[in-house]
């Protein structure tokens, strides 16, 4: 049975009447992958607005890990609100909040003892993780990498590499940020070279300055590329002799979407400091901070917080996440997909010159679309044709890549086998029909 239905063309008149409410009365700047209004979605199938079914191959971001409207996550939901929806931590503090610190204690990598520290967006994350870090330290600079997107706060915000669209406007930027190549051996970043690039860097910068490096053990915007395990422990050496704190972004590859709760596992990295946000909630919006106890302690009391940080519901939410995926079946589901969708892309790499590289790790898995394979040119139109191909006939897809010509898939790990067959027909589709 097929799980795309196509009942209008894509964008459907009602999908159509309301971008057309939406250019009035919304600002510009939130962008749309796809130009489709929601109405419902459960599991990896999304239905809109017009009644077409498209399949999901993004999930929000990499946020509905679990699926669509999970049955234990609408009850927990529900179940939370009827009991309280908000107290705010810092005025009646509730139990859920400390449970799920708790639970992402035990579940961050590292055997050092551990704290949290919630709050509601992964920007936020990113936000106090630097705090933290300099309250420890008592030191200004940071350095972020190359590729790196860490979110659209202004700390967040300059410690993004990419300048279009993420920072046209908005100088000026936070000072003390310095930047370091990220391992991209694909356009001939060696981890050696970047590594290299990096001490180098911190020289510079005089290593006493440095509070923190924060790093995305696996890019996510950037164009999901791997940091190699030698990078990561050239790193982790390096901060430890230095006394600066290293931060791990997991905001995108983490919560099993990489087939382990955290990408750091599989790359055997224990940062001092965890991020995690987007799978963390299952949709809703709560993100944490996690590691080492004694840094985690830097920050006055006070000093951190926030009005909404760790609302009861989205804890609940997230605790119903974590009891999901502590389903001994569920992980190894999300890796076999890792398995099978890689092989499929590389066949693909084969049959269609446009695939420069395929990678990622475990489930989350890209192509690097370019011109031609010899010069490796991006080509960034063909992974826009691609998305809008897949759209109209009923896949959600979205790019990624600081030149916009990669292709990301980021579908719910709860997909069914039939689902992303279908899913990928459409793409493969796509890939024959590409235009230069
Ligand atoms: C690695 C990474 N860090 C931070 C963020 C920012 O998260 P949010 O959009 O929740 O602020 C994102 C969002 O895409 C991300 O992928």
């Amino acid at each position: 049975m097929k799980s795309i239905v196509l009942k209008t063309a894509i964008p459907g008149p009602k999908s159509v009447a309301l971008m057309a409410r939406r250019r009035a009365a919304v600002a510009r700047g939130p962008f749309h992958g796809t130009p489709v209004f929601v109405d419902h979605a459960h599991g990896a199938l999304i239905t809109d607005v017009d009644g077409n079914v498209l399949i999901d191959l993004a999930a929000g971001i990499g946020v509905v890990n679990a699926g669509h409207t999970p049955e234990a996550l609408v009850d927990a939901i529900a179940a939370q609100a009827g009991r309280l929806i908000h107290g705010s931590f810092n005025v009646t503090p509730y139990e859920g909040y400390v449970a799920l610190c708790e639970k992402l204690n035990g579940l961050a990598p590292g055997k050092f003892a551990k704290k949290s520290f919630l709050a509601n967006s992964g920007a936020e994350a990113v936000e106090n993780s630097i705090k933290i870090a300099r309250a420890h330290t008592g030191r200004p600079s940071v350095i972020a990498f190359e590729h790196a997107f860490h979110g659209r706060t202004y700390m967040a915000m300059t410690l993004t590499a990419k300048e279009k669209p993420y920072k046209t406007g908005f100088a000026p930027f936070n000072g003390n940020v310095l930047r370091a190549p990220y391992p991209y051996p694909y356009q001939g970043v060696s981890a050696e070279a970047a590594f290299a690039a990096f001490t180098d860097l911190a020289a510079k910068g005089t290593a006493k300055d440095i509070a923190a490096v924060i790093i995305e053990p696996v890019l996510g915007e950037g164009g999901f590329i791997p940091a190699p395990k030698e990078f990561l422990a050239k790193l982790s050496a390096f901060c430890t002799i230095n006394g600066i704190v290293l931060i791990a972004d997991e905001i995108q590859s983490g919560f099993g979407r990489t087939g382990t709760s955290f990408a750091s596992e599989q790359l055997d990295f224990a940062p001092d400091l965890i991020l995690s946000a987007k799978g963390l909630g299952g949709g809703m919006p709560i993100s944490a901070v996690t590691g080492r106890a004694e840094i985690m302690d830097a920050p006055i009391e006070g000093g951190i917080g926030g009005t909404f940080g760790g609302n009861p519901v989205a804890v609940a939410s997230a605790l119903a996440v974590i009891e999901l995926m502590s389903d001994p079946a569920f992980l190894p589901r999300a890796s076999a997909l890792g398995r099978s969708v890689l092989q499929t892309l590389s066949a693909w790499k084969e049959k269609y010159p446009v695939i420069g590289d395929v990678r990622g790790l475990g489930p989350m898995l890209a192509l690097e679309l370019v011109k031609d394979p010899a010069s490796k040119d991006p080509y960034a139109d063909s992974a826009k044709q691609l998305v809008k191909h897949c759209y109209e006939r009923g896949v959600v897809l979205m790019t990624a890549g600081s030149y916009g010509n990669c292709v990301r898939f980021l579908f719910p790990l709860v997909i069914t086998d039939e689902q992303l067959a279908e899913a990928f027909e459409v793409v493969e589709d796509g890939l024959k029909s590409l235009k230069p």
